[in-house]
C-alpha cells in the first residue's frame, strides 16, 4: 500500500532535454539558433573578461579600434589562455609569445616566426560574432549559415533625450540586488518563473508580505495564450468599484521576457530580460530597461534589507523568487513534478520548446529567429493596463 513513505521512493531525473546547454545537446542546439547578451557595453574594456556562456569558456574585449571581440581562450599557438593577453589597435596579441589575433580570430602576428609567420593565414583563432545594442554585448555561438538578424523590441526603440538605457548581466533577476553575479542554478528554473503569475500572488504577496505590491494579493484571473513566438499571460485583477486592471506579461522564445513593472504603474513594459545560460546549472539574468536620465539604480529591499544583506533567518522567514528557484535545486527533478491547472503557462512554453527542438534537429529554423531585417522588430505585448476611471 502506498502510504506515502519516503522509504524506498524511485530515483528522480531531471528533463534533461531541457536543461542541457552544452555544445551537441539537443537544447544547446537550439539556444545556439539565437543571440544572447553576454556583458553590459560599458564594462567591455581593454581588459580582458572571461565569459562563460552555454558551457564553453571564451574571452571578451574590445580593441582599441573599440570592435568587441570574443575568442576561444586557448591560444592556438601552444595554448595559453588570452585572458592574459594584451588588447591592441587591431585585437588581442597572446602575452606568451605575441601572435596577435584579431576580433574574428584572424591571425595577424607570429613575431618569432620568418617574416613575421609565412603561414599566419592558413590559421584561425576560434571566434563568435558579437554585436552591440541597447548598452548590451550579444553574442551568436551558432552555425555561421544559420545567423539570424540580432532583433529590435519596439518597447526600447526611439530611446527620449531624457531617457537612457539601464543595464545589468548577473544575478540581478533573482535576488533584485547585485551581490550575486551567476545564479547556481538552471536557466529553465527562471524560464518556468516568468509565466508563473500564482507564485506572485503566493510567494510575493501573501506568504512573504508585500513584496512588489499590493494588487498582487488579489487573486488574479489568468488566461494563457501563445502569440507572436511566444506565450503570454493577462491576468486580471478587480480593484473594486467596477475597475480592474489586466497585468499582460511576455515570454518569447527562447529564454526572453518582458515583465511589466512591479510597482503596477500603467503602460507598456518597459523592459526585456534575457535568462543566459551559463551551462547546465547556471545562468546570468541580461536585463535592459528604458529609464528616466540619471534615475538611482533600482534595488528590491524586502525589510529595509537588499537580498545580499539579508540573514539566513530572514531569508528563511521572508523567502522571495532567489530562494524559491535556488530550492529546487541546481537543476530541477522534473519526473517528481506535479503539475496543475496553474502551470499551463509553463507546459505551453516547454512543449514550444521541445516543438522548436525537434525543428531545428530536422534542419529547420526555429521561431523566433528572423533572417529578414524587417521583421525583426518584436512587438512587446507586456504592460499593466487598467480600465476605468481609478488611477492606480
Ligand atoms: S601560446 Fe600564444 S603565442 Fe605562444
Ligand atoms: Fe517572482
Amino acid at each position: 500500500m502506498n502510504d506515502g513513505s519516503a522509504y524506498g521512493r524511485k530515483p528522480q531525473h531531471p528533463n534533461r532535454h531541457l536543461t542541457d546547454v552544452g555544445p551537441g545537446t539537443p537544447c544547446g542546439e537550439l539556444l545556439r539558433r539565437y543571440w544572447h547578451p553576454i556583458a553590459e557595453s560599458r564594462n567591455v574594456k581593454d581588459l580582458p573578461l572571461r565569459v562563460r556562456v552555454l558551457g564553453e569558456d571564451l574571452v571578451l574585449f574590445r580593441d582599441r579600434a573599440g570592435n568587441a571581440g570574443l575568442l576561444y581562450p586557448r591560444c592556438m599557438h601552444r595554448g595559453t589562455t588570452l585572458y592574459y593577453g594584451r588588447v591592441e589597435e587591431r585585437g588581442i596579441r597572446c602575452c606568451y609569445h605575441g601572435w596577435l589575433f584579431d576580433v574574428e580570430g584572424r591571425c595577424l602576428e607570429q613575431p618569432c616566426e620568418p617574416d613575421g609567420g609565412r603561414h599566419r593565414d592558413s590559421v584561425r583563432q576560434p571566434w563568435y560574432p558579437v554585436e552591440e545594442r541597447y548598452g548590451l554585448v550579444f553574442a551568436y555561438l551558432g552555425p555561421p549559415a544559420k545567423k539570424p538578424v540580432l532583433p529590435r523590441y519596439d518597447n526600447l526603440e526611439n530611446i527620449g533625450a531624457d531617457e537612457e538605457y539601464w543595464t545589468t548581466v548577473g544575478g540581478f533577476g533573482s535576488t533584485g540586488d547585485a551581490s550575486l553575479a551567476v545564479a547556481p542554478y538552471s536557466w529553465l528554473h527562471m524560464n518556468d518563473n516568468v509565466m508563473d503569475p500564482f507564485h506572485v500572488h503566493v510567494l510575493h504577496s501573501t506568504l512573504s508580505g508585500i513584496q512588489f505590491h499590493e494588487q498582487f494579493a488579489l487573486l488574479p484571473k489568468v488566461d494563457f495564450f501563445y502569440a507572436d513566438h511566444g506565450v503570454c499571460y493577462s491576468a486580471v485583477r478587480q480593484l473594486g468599484d467596477g475597475q480592474e486592471v489586466d497585468r499582460v506579461s511576455s515570454w518569447l522564445m527562447p529564454n526572453i521576457m518582458s515583465v511589466p513593472d512591479i510597482q503596477m504603474r500603467p503602460g507598456q513594459s518597459l523592459g526585456i530580460a534575457w535568462s543566459v545560460p551559463v551551462d547546465d546549472s547556471h545562468f546570468v539574468m541580461g536585463m535592459v530597461m528604458k529609464v528616466p536620465r540619471g534615475a538611482a539604480r533600482f534595488e528590491l529591499r524586502l525589510s529595509g534589507k537588499t537580498w545580499g544583506e539579508m540573514t539566513e533567518e530572514e531569508h528563511q522567514r521572508i523567502p522571495g523568487d532567489y530562494e524559491a528557484q535556488a530550492g529546487q535545486g541546481p537543476i530541477s527533478l522534473h519526473s517528481e513534478e506535479h503539475l496543475g491547472t496553474s502551470d499551463r503557462g509553463i507546459m505551453m512554453q516547454r512543449r514550444l520548446i521541445e516543438k522548436q527542438i525537434e525543428l531545428v534537429a530536422q534542419g529547420g529554423d526555429p521561431v523566433g529567429a528572423f533572417f529578414d531585417p524587417e521583421a525583426a522588430l518584436v512587438r512587446i505585448r507586456s504592460g499593466n493596463f487598467y480600465r476605468g476611471t481609478r488611477s492606480p
